[in-house]
Parts: structure tokens; sequence; C-alpha cells
């Protein structure tokens, strides 16, 4: 088994994708199928890991792992030269999650920050899955072996959580692992993240302060994957600036920082730096600069949000994209857990 470069990342399903998840993750996932072999995965095993009402039970489930794959796809992911699947339906995730189990520490996992955060005050009362979950994570990219994956800062904690397991795995087992002829005893990649493009954190339309968020009680504070044209126009025009026309330079956009996240989104979406903005449009009224940009997020949003609406009303279509793509991912998976079961001296079938 030859290290190649590869590329996993997963996104859960849970409903309402907006422009931060775009320009903060898919946008990203389409250059890299430039340069890797990519492998795209909706988590729906992660999805289940805090309450039903968060998640919003089985149909819902299902729902938003149809809904999650349409966007994948609607964004430029190509499920037929790289691979789209869900989750479970490859046991090796759960297989190696279980090695990883008896590999990693109760006190690497008690620094996960976001663990805290999603546990909140009562933890007794927390899913032992979500407390497991970046074991989990670990072994959705080991699986594959991948060597990069696109994540945004909040899951850096766990990629590095991923890397110690993958080391720790690697020492544990060293003899083992040269044993079963893997001379350089790296049985595991140590799994770097990417980040790249130059938006990726988008702040809410109503407060520049605060990501972009699924869950904020206003839905004019984000643009969905979903909205239609005259939608996203609205909530354009009716995003919060200051009275300050646009500076010419990046510096000018230190302490604005609606003026800030407009001129970032306007970038993402361009592909133009933000420096480049602003020599465009600086100095000019805001009016102007938000008219341009209602255009441009049309032009780029509303073909993907038609795509998305003609993918999710033939579901069986999205169905057979996944079950494809779950056989491809299967076939790399399973050579991972036989070499895994053998380092670690299970018997299994021949
Ligand atoms: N935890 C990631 C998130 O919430 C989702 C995820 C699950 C993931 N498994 C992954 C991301 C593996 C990258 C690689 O964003």
């Amino acid at each position: 088994m030859a290290m190649v470069e590869r590329v996993f990342s997963g996104v859960q399903p849970t409903g309402n994708l907006h422009l931060g998840n775009y320009l903060g993750a898919f946008v990203n996932f389409v250059k890299l199928q430039e340069t890797h072999n990519c492998i795209y995965c909706v988590v729906d095993m992660h999805a289940i890991t805090q309450g039903v009402d968060v998640w919003g039970g089985p149909a819902e489930l299902t729902r938003c792992t149809r809904e999650v794959t349409a966007a994948f796809i609607a964004s430029g992911v190509d499920p037929k030269k790289h691979i789209v699947f869900n989750q479970s339906q490859v046991t090796g995730h759960a297989e190696l999650a279980w090695i990883f189990n008896c590999v990693a520490r109760m006190g690497w996992l008690n620094r996960m920050t976001q663990f805290k955060d999603k546990a909140g005050k009562d933890r007794e009362a927390a899913s032992v899955g979500l407390y497991d979950y970046p074991v989990l994570m670990a072994a959705d990219i080991l699986v594959y072996r991948a060597t990069h994956v696109p994540v945004g800062e909040d899951q850096k904690q766990h990629l590095e959580l991923s890397r110690d397991i993958a080391q720790k795995f690697n020492n544990d087992f060293a003899d083992s692992i040269r044993g079963h002829g893997f001379n350089d005893g790296l049985f595991f990649p140590l799994p770097e993240p990417v980040i790249t493009g130059p938006a990726t954190r988008v702040m809410s339309l109503r407060d520049g302060t605060k990501k972009m968020s699924k869950s904020d009680s206003s839905d004019n504070s984000r643009i969905n994957l979903t909205d239609d044209a005259e939608t996203i126009a609205a909530k354009i025009r009716k995003a919060k600036t200051d009275p300050e026309p646009l500076p010419s330079e990046e510096k000018g956009l230190e302490g604005r920082p609606e003026a800030d996240n407009l001129v970032g989104i306007y970038a993402g979406l361009s592909g133009l730096s933000k420096a480049q903005v602003l020599a465009e449009f600086g100095g000019g009224q805001f009016s102007n600069f938000k008219n341009a940009l209602v255009e441009l997020c049309v032009t780029k949003l509303a073909p993907i949000a038609s795509e998305m609406k003609r993918l999710v009303a033939n579901p069986d279509h999205v169905d057979s994209i996944l079950i494809d793509g779950a056989e491809r991912a299967e076939a790399i998976a399973t050579e991972t857990m036989k070499a895994a079961k053998d380092i670690v001296g299970f018997i299994r079938k021949r």
C-alpha cells in the first residue's frame, strides 16, 4: 500500500447550509479536486451525538444527508472522479474507532474544547458518543490513510488529536507494523490541516463580530444555500454596515467588522484578494459596492440553489450517488482494516 496524497473531509448533515459552509469548506473541496484524490463524507454518525431534539430525528437526518450531498455536487464536487458518500455505510469507520478508543487517552479527550462547549453545564447528561466524537473523526480520516484534511479553525484541535492517535498507534505497534511489511514503521500518516482561501470565516450579516450560523434566530443574518435570487438580494441590501465609505486599503477595515465581512465575502466569491476588491471599490459609496455584491452573490449562488433543488427532488438519484461512493470508499477502508487487524493481532477471515 503506497502512501498517496489523499484528502478527506466530513460535513455533518444538520440542515441549513449557508454561505459560511460554502466559502469556508465547499470552495476548498472543489479546488482540492484538481490536485488530490478526494473523499468527501456526510458524517451521519457524528450527527446523532447530541440529543434527538438537536438533530431532529430520523426523517430529518435522512433529509439533511441528501441535502448536504446535493450541496457538495451543486458546488462543483465531482462524485465520479472523487468519492462522495455517507459515513454509516462504511463499517470501517466504527471498527477503527474502537481500536482508536483503546489508543487514545482520557486525558487527551478531556482537553477537547468542543466537547465542553457542546456538553454545556450538565456534562453527566452528555452522550458517550459526544465525548468520543473526536476519536470517530480520527477513524474517518485514517481508515483512508488520508494525508490532508480541509477543516475550519474550530476543528484544528480535533485534527491534532488525530495526529496524536496515529502517532501512538504507530509507536505502540511499531514491531508488528514492521513485521507486516510496513518497513518505514509508518502505518498511519499524520494528517495535516489544509486551510485555504481568503474568506474562510464568514460572519453574520447582522453583526460582524459573530460567525454566520445556522442556529442564529434571525434568518437575515445568513445567506442560505437554498435562498433564491430575490431573497439573497434582500438580505444583502439589509446587511448591517457603517456610515463610512469603503477604504482603499485593507488596513482601513480594522475596527469595521461589518465592512470587513462584506469585502471578505466579495473576495471569497470572486477569487480576488481583499486588497484587489478595495482597489476597485475603495473610496466609493457603500451602496455601489452593495449593488456589485448583490450581483456577484446572485450570479454565484442562485445556480447552486436551483441545482440543489433539482437534486433533492430526486432522492433516488442522490442515494445512488452515495451508494456508489460508499462502495468505492469501502474498497479502500477494507484494505486498511485488514492490515490494522493483522497489526493488532486480531484473527480474521482470509
Ligand atoms: N467534526 C467536523 C465538523 O463538525 C466534521 C467531521 C467529522 C470531519 N469527521 C471528519 C471533518 C473528518 C474532517 C475530517 O466540522
